[in-house]
């Protein structure tokens, strides 16, 4: 394989086009071409004869998360389940539900799982079954995906932002203290980016002042958490958890899917009724509820996917250890930080850029014309949305989490990064910083 730049690998994107060249190509006589700006493109044929032949590999184009490249590994399991749910035609609450909701608790820890329409479903049906009012003060993270707090507005709820670490983006407990008012009923700590929030914490100032815990672990699963009660699952740690099966997330289906865990049977009772239209028994109410469920193709796939869970977390980890190597000497960024107390399932791989959001959307520029697509999540915190401005959450009153907002830059992340992609990814970055 040539240099590219001085590290990377030569790569192809496409049909016989070149992304980066060699010094010299012995055979070719390429240009040389130094540093990775500009269009991606060298008019330089893909060499189809000749002894360097065989060392040239397209490279497979590169996307955030890869999801053809892995339902490819598991396609004769997934064809096969896909194709039994339609031969059964037990489109709802089929026996694929119920299995996967055992395997899920199974692998988690917990006593109970039940599953739901989708992420966002699940977290207001956790603060529907606890038995929130209006008014009730809930505090979260402002630095997470909108729909945490979303809920909250939908239900009258009081969203109470608290600012998040600036190493590991996750809730400070610190910070979470001082928020708690006489009107805050729960703590709801987003897992962001898959690291575990510091659940000791969190849960110290939950039972000092008699409050819930819901754990958002949408972007989290898998992950371990270290702490006072042993070893345990994220999600499975508060009194509910919620997670979220979209197609992109660690665990995902091929739709929108959802599920709560506890090991609190009374709760798990009450959450199934809520995703039931408030009913035990047919045609009896008993409570106001919605109507969400995982329906039994989602529930095979992921049945499927479960079982490889752990691997597509090692997967992940060996990407961000490669990420991590090759920008260890680079002062300008910051690789994400690893707590003590939890493994990181890499949901994202989320650097930090020194020197605003000018320099790291240039950053983000130069990725992108160079065929590496690169994200920011998230741009805006949920305090400063239009839909959820207020004047106790001003521009300033959460310092570290504004702050983010400019710093933040995602790389691709997914089980199917290859080394060729990889060391294109590292060389892009490097030579933006030369
Ligand atoms: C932290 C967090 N919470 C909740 C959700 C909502 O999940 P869903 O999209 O399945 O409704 C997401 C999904 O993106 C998320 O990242």
């Amino acid at each position: 394989m040539q240099e590219v730049g001085g590290n990377g690998t030569v790569s192809w994107i496409g049909e016989g086009s070149l992304v980066a060249v060699a010094d010299q190509h012995p055979e070719q006589g390429s240009k040389t071409a130094h540093g990775l700006d500009g269009p991606i493109i060298f008019a330089a044929p893909q060499p189809k004869s000749g002894k360097y032949a065989d060392d040239f590999q397209p490279m497979k184009p590169i996307q955030m998360v890869d999801l053809l490249g892995q339902y490819e590994k598991i396609k004769p399991e997934v064809d096969a389940a896909i194709a039994e749910v339609v031969r059964s035609t037990a489109f709802i609450n089929g026996p694929e539900v119920k299995a996967f909701e055992k395997e899920l608790a199974e692998f988690l820890g917990v006593k109970h799982v039940v599953a739901c329409a989708n992420g966002t479903d699940a977290l207001q049906i956790a603060m529907m079954a606890l038995g929130l009012k209006p008014g009730d003060e809930v505090i979260t993270a402002s630095f997470t995906f909108v729909a945490t707090v979303e809920v909250l507005a939908l239900l009258g709820l009081v969203p109470v932002f608290a600012d998040v670490l600036p190493g590991t983006f996750n809730l400070d407990p610190a910070d979470v203290a001082r928020k708690v008012t006489p009107r805050t009923k729960a703590i709801v700590p987003v897992h962001l980016f898959g690291q575990p929030a510091d659940m000791d914490a969190i849960t110290a100032v939950a039972r000092e002042y008699n409050l819930f815990v819901v754990e958002d672990n949408a972007q989290a699963i898998g992950a371990n958490h270290s702490g006072a009660n042993g070893t345990r699952k994220a999600g499975a740690i508060g009194d509910i958890g919620t997670t979220s099966f979209f197609p992109s997330k660690n665990l995902g289906c091929f739709g929108d899917g959802g599920a709560l865990f506890t090991n609190d049977d009374e709760l798990a009772k009450k959450v199934r009724m809520v995703c039931n239209h408030g009913s035990d028994v047919r045609y009896y109410h008993e409570t106001v509820g919605v109507n969400s469920r995982l329906d039994s193709m989602q529930a095979a796939i992921l049945r499927i996917k479960l079982r490889h869970l752990n691997a597509y977390a090692k997967a992940r980890n060996a990407a961000a250890a490669v990420y991590d190597n090759a920008f260890a000497d680079i002062a300008e960024l910051s690789t994400p930080a690893r707590s003590s107390f939890a493994n990181h399932v890499f949901h994202q791989y989320t650097l930090k850029v020194a020197g605003g959001s000018e320099k790291r959307d240039a950053l983000k520029k130069h990725l992108e014309a160079n065929g590496v697509p690169a994200m920011v999540y998230y741009p805006v915190p949920c305090h400063l949305q239009n839909a959820y401005k207020s004047a106790r959450f001003a521009a300033g009153s959460l310092p570290v989490t504004e702050q983010l907002t400019h710093e933040v830059l995602s790389l691709p992340m997914s089980t199917e990064l290859d080394e060729q992609q990889l060391n294109h990814i590292t060389a892009t970055v490097k030579n933006y910083f030369k």
